[in-house]
C-alpha cells in the first residue's frame, strides 16, 4: 500500500468560501491504491503550491501527490507551473492519456494543461477541479498507477507480465 497525499487547489476553498468535494472524490477512488497520509487546501499561488508539493515529497515521504483545480486558462491557474517546477522527470502519457479519454465525454477536456512527473520517489499528477473532472480522469489512469509506483519505489515490478 501506498501513501498518497491530496492537494486541492483553490483560492476559494482555502478562504472557507467553497467546501471541497473533489479531494474527498479523489480519496474515495485511490482506496485501493494505498493510504491519503496527508490533505491540503490550498491557494492558487505559485510558491504555495511548491512548498506543498515538495513538503509531501521530501519531509512526508508519500509515493503519489495527487492535486486537484488550477489547470486551466484562470490567470490565477497556476498548478502545471508550480508541477513542472518541483519534478525532475515528466510523465507526459498520463496527461495525454487523461485528455485523449476525456475528449470522448467533453470536448473542454483540451482546456486542461495538467502535467505529472517525477520528484525522487514520488509521482506528481495534475487531476483537474470539478468532481465530474476528477472522477474521469483519474478512472482513465488509475489501472496504470500499481505498476508505476512499483517502478518508481524500486519495488520492482515485471513490465512484460500481463497486467
Ligand atoms: N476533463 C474531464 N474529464 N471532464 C471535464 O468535465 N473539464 C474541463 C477540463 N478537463 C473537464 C475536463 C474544463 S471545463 C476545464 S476549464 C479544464 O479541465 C481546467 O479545469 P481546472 O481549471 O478546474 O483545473
Amino acid at each position: 500500500m501506498y501513501r498518497i497525499g491530496i492537494i486541492t487547489v483553490s483560492d476559494k476553498g482555502a478562504q472557507g468560501q467553497r467546501v471541497d468535494e473533489s479531494g474527498p472524490s479523489i480519496r474515495e477512488m485511490v482506496k485501493t491504491l494505498g493510504e491519503v497520509t496527508s490533505y491540503q487546501v490550498v491557494p492558487d499561488d505559485l510558491d504555495i503550491l511548491k512548498e506543498a508539493m515538495i513538503n509531501m515529497s521530501d519531509k512526508e515521504k508519500v509515493n503519489l501527490i495527487l492535486t486537484t483545480g488550477g489547470t486551466g486558462l484562470s490567470p490565477r491557474d497556476n498548478t502545471p507551473e508550480a508541477t513542472l517546477a518541483v519534478i525532475q522527470k515528466e510523465v507526459p502519457g498520463l496527461a495525454e492519456a487523461m485528455r485523449s479519454e476525456s475528449m470522448k465525454k467533453t470536448n473542454r477536456a483540451m482546456l486542461s494543461r495538467a502535467v505529472a512527473g517525477t520528484r525522487n520517489s514520488t509521482l506528481i499528477i495534475n487531476l483537474p477541479g470539478s468532481v465530474k473532472a476528477v472522477r474521469e480522469c483519474l478512472a482513465v489512469i488509475l489501472p496504470a498507477l500499481p505498476h508505476g509506483l512499483e517502478i518508481l519505489s524500486g519495488k520492482g515490478g515485471e513490465c512484460g507480465s500481463a497486467e
